[in-house]
């Protein structure tokens, strides 16, 4: 086999007689030319099949490639500037691989359900290819942002028998003579993990039966969760900010091609520096107040009210200080305002919504034995929890990010399912 060459390597070859392995993207043809773009995954290039230059077999072979065939391509690389990856290849030889009769995605624009229902194939889009490049760009900065700093990456359990996040959303399943719940959230065992190593995350599916059909909920998710021992509100919030504004500049900085296809404008992300706005449940209340929204003081906020908050500030803002009763049993009550919980919720601009939530953890024994009960979660069940509370108790706190709302709002996409490859939601299990 001849050497084989990467789309996106192809300025180090110029010159040079390559051979491409890909696939047919689009095909036209002028008289004695064709002009195949040919994608490996890695970029399209346009490969010119000119009559004079190849045998007559193949010059036919050429000229009835359907698109998505598999195809194997020689030439030489040449400089071309119209071309935008700047090269194109003159071909000498072209081979089939195998066939793809009657490739359902063409060019013209199909619904979002058809193309849901062919995402095995649809991922083979530029389109996608920006978006899922952008996805593994997040989770790698996610990463080297929690190696850097000497957080230990402690995964935490698929399977639990514990309800983080409220009994409403839980999948549960057979778990030999007992039920498992898929787990909600990671971060039971994270407050585990930051007693025994102080700073801690883990990074995973997770999983919630949202029964809602809304643009910002999958019912399997990806979650990263930092946990730090001896941590209050104020911390985690810092942490929080410096997290987010290290994630965006990241895409910024190494993914600027792929926000250009998109067309997604990097000043927009550029200015997410810090320090983030923070303002508490109340002053948001107010805000909601003077554009009309009549939120009672109690509620949670929904899509709406974050949307309007957020119109209010050209980066993430950070809600503080919610009411205790809207939000998680886990959750420690500040001692100022017993009514309020020491949580937060980041929103991004630009009406993206919450990608962020997290607080400071109730860590006395009797104050959580009572929240469990409050909640109506079984004590027994939650004892290895309680336990967290009876040795060397500590203030702790941490945070929970959404990867697919993060990367739905860095690309610029009004719906989180195209930023995972398989999208899980409640009418979608297929492909
Ligand atoms: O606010 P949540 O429910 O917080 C927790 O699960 C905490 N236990 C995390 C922690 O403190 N360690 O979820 C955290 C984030 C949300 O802000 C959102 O980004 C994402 O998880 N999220 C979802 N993303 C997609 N689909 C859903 N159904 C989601 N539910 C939450
Ligand atoms: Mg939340």
């Amino acid at each position: 086999m001849a050497e084989r060459v990467w789309i996106e390597e192809i300025s180090d070859h110029e010159g040079e007689e390559v051979t491409l392995y890909g696939w047919l993207y689009n095909r036209r043809s002028s008289g004695k030319l064709h002009f195949l773009q040919v994608r490996d995954g890695t970029g399209v290039i346009q490969c010119v099949v000119f009559q004079g230059d190849v045998p007559q077999e193949v010059f036919a072979l050429a000229g009835g490639l359907s698109q998505e065939s598999a195809v194997q391509v020689r030439g030489a690389v040449k400089k071309d500037k119209r071309s935008p990856i700047g090269y194109e290849l003159s071909v000498s030889h072209v081979s089939l691989v195998n066939e793809s009769p009657d490739y359902p995605i063409g060019p013209k624009e199909h619904g979002v359900a058809f193309l849901m229902d062919n995402r095995h194939l649809w991922l083979r889009s530029s389109r996608q290819h920006a978006i899922l490049r952008i996805r593994h760009e997040v989770i790698r900065a996610v990463r080297d942002f929690f190696d850097d700093r000497g957080f230990t990456l402690l995964d935490a359990p698929v399977f639990t028998p514990n309800a983080c996040e409220g009994t409403t959303t839980l999948f549960s399943t057979e778990y030999f003579n007992t039920r498992a719940y898929l787990t909600q959230s990671g971060q039971l065992y994270n407050e585990a993990g930051a007693m025994g190593f102080g700073k801690v995350y883990c990074f995973g599916p997770t999983f919630r039966a949202e029964k809602s059909k809304t643009r910002r909920h999958l019912t399997e998710f990806w979650m990263v969760e930092p946990e730090m021992a001896y941590c209050d509100l104020e911390q985690t919030m810092d942490l929080a900010e410096a997290f987010v504004t290290y994630v965006v500049q990241r895409v910024v900085d190494r993914r600027r091609r792929e926000l250009e296809t998109l067309e997604r404008d990097p000043a927009l992300l550029e200015r997410v520096q810090r320090p983030f706005p923070r303002i508490s449940y109340s002053e948001a209340i107010d805000i909601l107040r003077g554009k009309g929204n009549e939120t009672t003081w109690g509620e949670d906020f929904g899509g709406d009210e974050e949307t309007v908050i957020s119109a209010e500030f050209d980066r993430p803002v950070m809600i503080h200080r919610y009411p205790a009763q809207c939000k998680a049993f886990y959750m420690k009550n500040d001692p100022a305002h017993p009514e309020l919980a020491l949580c937060v919720d980041m929103l991004a601009p630009e009406g993206y919504g919450e990608i962020i939530g997290g607080g400071q953890r109730e860590d006395d024994y009797q104050t959580l034995h009572g929240k469990i009960e409050a909640h109506q979660l079984s004590p027994e069940t939650f004892q290895w929890y309680l336990d967290l509370r009876q040795y060397g108790s500590v203030p702790h706190a941490g945070f929970g990010m959404g990867i697919e709302r993060a990367v739905a709002w860095i690309c610029g996409l009004k719906h989180v399912r195209e930023t995972i490859p398989f999208p899980r939601m409640m009418e979608r299990l297929t492909p």
